[in-house]
């Protein structure tokens, strides 16, 4: 998918905000626009009130990378500005992604995400169920450890 670079400066403001810096979650901007390049990759864009297709006078609220292969899609990454959290706009954007996999034939979504990431509620309440951990393997500067936990969603 070949993103208009408005939607890689508004990917790039979300990224910037949402993800603690501690656990190097976020990525940069050359590799988001190299990743949008490789075939099956999309992203989707949530507008503060919940739009999809925010208005170009509009803030971005959140948005999604992933890629597919075949009837496997993964979600890799996901996030929602501070500013705009605890409204709902995680669950209507996971919501959009899942009903455009479905409607793609994806049979199988999974991701990965840090142990004790609050994230796990809503994919929980999505339906994603943890399939396994990779141990200890995030660290943070202060040297704590963390579990990196893969979740799956089957459509099929
Ligand atoms: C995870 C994230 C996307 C949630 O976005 P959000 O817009 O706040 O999500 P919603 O308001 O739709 O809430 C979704 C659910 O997530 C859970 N949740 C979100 N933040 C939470 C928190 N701080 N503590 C506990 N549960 C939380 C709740 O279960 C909530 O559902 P509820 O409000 O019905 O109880 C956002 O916190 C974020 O961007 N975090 C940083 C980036 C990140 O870690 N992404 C996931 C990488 S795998």
């Amino acid at each position: 998918m070949i993103a208009p670079h408005d939607d890689i400066d508004r990917i790039m403001d979300v990224m910037v905000q949402a993800f603690p810096p501690e656990y190097g979650e976020a990525w940069n901007r050359r590799q988001v626009s190299d990743l949008l390049l490789l075939s099956g990759t999309r992203y989707g864009l949530v507008a503060p009130g919940g739009s999809m297709a925010p208005e170009a006078h509009e803030e971005t609220a959140g948005f999604f990378l992933s890629r597919s292969v075949l009837d496997e899609e993964e979600l890799l990454l996901f996030a929602i500005s501070p500013a705009w959290r605890r409204r709902g706009l995680g669950h209507a954007l996971l919501s959009c992604f899942i009903d455009q996999a479905k409607g793609r034939g994806i049979n199988r979504i999974f991701l990965e995400m840090r142990a004790e990431n609050p994230a796990g509620h809503l994919y929980a309440a999505h339906g994603f169920v943890p399939t396994g951990i990779r141990p200890l393997y995030y660290r943070t500067p202060s040297g704590k450890r963390l579990d990196a936990i893969s979740q799956e969603l089957r459509l099929d």
